[in-house]
């Protein structure tokens, strides 16, 4: 498969996008606003790839809007910018395709030492992304809950649990396919895609745990 990461140059874009061509099953394409800001990330991970001496598949950068050329497209950026994003890509782009929420929206309260999260009125960003893409656009959750340092270092395992939510069952075993081939990840059948709030709600919960507990590479198992 060839998979697109629409503002796949941040904390998280970067290492998932090692992570997917490492496994060397499926090419990705890393977007940004700049396309060459996402040529020089995509650079960036096959010059990593290229000294570990290891077989991997293609990388490659451009605009956001190339990314809905691939099978499957992963939303990576902050919440509050996806809405002018599917605007300034076109709505029409996601049409029929697999896509990917890994979208955590949440607020901070210093005083308390704990996150929360912060839930739009449709009780997930899933459900609020749902509404800005067209019907057809199959929407499904995924890797939500692992945390962007531990993407990045290629020595380490990540042996976490991802919970695929989705009302497409056919998009959320696309999903999970794509889950299963990147390290140790195991991939979850979390329901409907209104299960979301209770998928997005855990990342503030291990962050909070991760601040008050000094723990480091938090993450949830489920066995
Ligand atoms: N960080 C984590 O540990 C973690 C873990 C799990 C899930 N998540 C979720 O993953 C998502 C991405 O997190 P992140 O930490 O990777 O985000 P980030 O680094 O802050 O931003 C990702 C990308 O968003 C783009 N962007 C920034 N401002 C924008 C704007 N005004 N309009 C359009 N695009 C803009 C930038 O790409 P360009 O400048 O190249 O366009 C940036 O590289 C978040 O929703 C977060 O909840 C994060």
């Amino acid at each position: 498969m060839k998979v697109g990461i629409i503002g796949g140059t941040g904390n998280i874009g970067e290492g998932l996008a090692r992570r997917i061509c490492i496994s060397g099953k499926h090419d990705v394409i890393i977007g940004s606003r700049d396309p060459a800001k996402a040529e020089t990330a995509a650079g960036g991970v096959t010059e990593a790839l290229s000294e570990r001496g290891v077989g991997f598949s293609a990388c490659s950068g451009g605009a956001n809007a190339d990314c809905c050329d691939a099978d499957i497209i992963i939303l990576s950026l902050p919440f509050d910018k996806i809405e002018s994003t599917i605007e300034a890509i076109g709505k029409e782009k996601f049409e029929n395709k697999v896509v990917v929420s890994l979208i955590n929206p949440m607020l901070r309260y210093p005083e308390e030492k704990c996150f929360l999260h912060d839930s739009p009125a449709e009780t997930s960003a899933a459900l609020a992304i749902k509404k800005m893409l067209p019907e057809s656009a199959k929407l499904t959750t995924g890797f939500n809950n692992v945390a962007a340092g531990k993407w990045m270092r290629l020595d380490e395992e990540l042996d976490y649990s991802v919970v695929v939510c989705g009302d497409d069952k056919d998009a959320k075993d696309t999903v999970r396919e794509l889950v299963a081939d990147v390290s140790k990840l195991q991939p979850l059948d979390g329901g409907p895609l209104k299960m979301s709030n209770i998928v997005e709600s855990i990342t503030p919960l291990v962050i909070t745990l991760a601040m008050n507990n000094g723990l480091k590479d938090v993450g949830v198992y489920f066995r």
